[in-house]
């Protein structure tokens, strides 16, 4: 039992992820895309964009916590039943590794979206203290709430997603690029490197399968119905005040 569980979990965790993830993330690229805040960025509207960068840096100067803390919610003993005592320890091991290396890679990133303000004409830090919109308060929620690993491993893939997606897209406009200039466009390019098997996205699109054990719902329905959610947040938050 406990050798087959671990077998189980081996592929899974080994196995790349399935054709119809490319359709999720096709979904989330269009939606991003269609939103009105990129028509602020494409236009190279400059107080829309401080506007933006200002709703924008609560969720984005807390991500790298919220990654970190991942692992508490590995700790459960429910799940050391469920997946077996020497798979979990190993499971949670690697995830740790992953876990602290993602939030010091964010932790630089945060600091790349203070630059791309500072290039627009914030002030570093007096501007970056608003408490957080409605909707970005709702954002950080919808990702911090997910007390089950699967679902966790999801919501951090879809912030991935989001960073990659709207960077691809508005790396294509001129006026964008110019806007910021060299020193703020960081955020953008950084998001845009292809890191292949050892990406962000894919440790934790393989972290958020080898944990699941769907039973009510598909596989496939959770990972749509959790990134899709939290693009939605996302969109909410950064098309307020525009
Ligand atoms: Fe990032």
């Amino acid at each position: 039992m406990e050798i087959a569980t671990l077998v189980n979990f081996k592929e899974k965790f080994h196995t790349p992820p399935p054709i119809w993830f490319k359709s999720i993330k096709e979904e989330a690229y269009k939606r991003i895309s269609e939103a009105p805040f990129t028509e602020v960025c494409k236009q190279a509207d400059i107080e829309g964009m401080k506007i933006l960068d200002q709703n924008l840096w609560p969720f984005i100067e807390l991500f790298p916590r919220l990654v970190q803390r991942g692992y508490l919610k590995l700790l459960k003993p429910k799940l050391f039943f469920r997946h077996g005592f020497f798979n979990m320890i190993s499971l949670v091991y690697q995830s740790v590794v992953f876990l602290f290396s993602i939030k010091s890679d964010e932790k630089i990133h945060s600091r790349l979206w203070v630059d791309a303000g500072v290039a627009l004409g914030l002030q570093y830090p007096e501007d970056f203290k608003n408490p957080p919109t409605p909707q970005t308060r709702s954002w950080i929620e919808e990702v911090s709430n997910k007390s089950d690993p699967t679902e966790m491993f999801f919501a951090f893939t879809s912030i991935e997603i989001i960073a990659e997606s709207a960077s691809h897209y508005l790396l294509g406009f001129q006026k964008f690029k110019e806007a910021l200039g060299e020193k703020g466009i960081g955020w953008f390019t950084v998001h845009t490197i292809d890191h292949g098997d050892i990406s962000h996205e894919n440790l934790e699109l393989r972290l958020a399968f080898a944990f699941d054990d769907s039973s009510d719902e598909s596989t496939q329905t959770k990972a749509r119905r959790i990134i899709l959610g939290i693009v939605d947040k996302f969109l909410a938050a950064a098309n307020a005040g525009i």
